[in-house]
């Protein structure tokens, strides 16, 4: 059974990433939602080692609502790429090295897939609502398109300039960041949470 939030409802985001909590932030200001990130609670962050989004999002947000005794909510996403298995997947990360240089990992991709024709690829999105009794609910999205080379554009981050979404010429580094807000994996999952906990 889906459980609501209210108004004046106090919610932690399971995440210490700042631009996360910023676009979060936003979109639930409108239902009155009062965000707090596990960050400035100074919650730890547990290690994320589930096989797949959702468990890994989940970790998070159990993690962040039994150690704040609140409402958690975590985001867990990653690029997938058919002709490799749907690796980096919840490994995207990590292909990009300590010093995050994503033009690496676009370049290691790009190496790895040769001259494979095959070139579908999807972004996931998993996010997890967790309440302090340990209740959950997992919310995914998805967004499918090719694959480009070289990368293409300077907006948004990780992946994006060698991704193009279906039904679009440009790839998401070129795309207007609005437009990609409005059709991306963490906003077709986050649409989903809206309908869940205010529908
Ligand atoms: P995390 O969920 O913050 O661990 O993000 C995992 C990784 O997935 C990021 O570091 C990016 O490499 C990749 N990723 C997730 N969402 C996107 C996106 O919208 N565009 C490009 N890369 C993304």
């Amino acid at each position: 059974m889906a459980r609501k939030l209210h108004r004046g409802q106090k919610l932690v985001l399971a995440s210490h990433n700042k631009g996360k909590l910023r676009e979060i932030e936003a979109l639930l200001r409108p239902h009155g939602v009062e965000v707090v990130s596990a960050g400035d609670l100074g919650l730890p962050e547990p290690e994320e080692d589930a096989p797949d989004f959702a468990g890994n999002a989940r970790i998070k947000a159990v993690a962040a609502a039994t150690a704040s005794g609140l409402p958690a909510l975590s985001d867990d996403s990653g690029f997938c790429v058919a002709a490799l298995n749907g690796a980096p997947g919840v490994h995207s990360a990590r292909w990009a090295g300590p010093s995050k240089d994503f033009a690496k990992a676009m370049a290691l991709v790009n190496e790895k897939i040769g001259d494979n024709p095959d070139r579908r690829a999807w972004f996931i999105a998993a996010l997890c609502l967790a309440w302090p009794d340990g209740h959950t609910e997992t919310f995914l999205g998805r967004i499918d398109g090719t694959l480009v080379w070289p990368p293409r554009g300077d907006n948004g981050f990780g992946y994006d300039p060698m991704f193009v979404p279906a039904g679009s010429q440009q790839t998401f580094g070129e795309i207007d960041p609005d437009q990609k807000h409005a059709i991306s994996h963490r906003a077709r999952a986050f649409a989903q949470v809206l309908v869940s906990c205010f529908g």
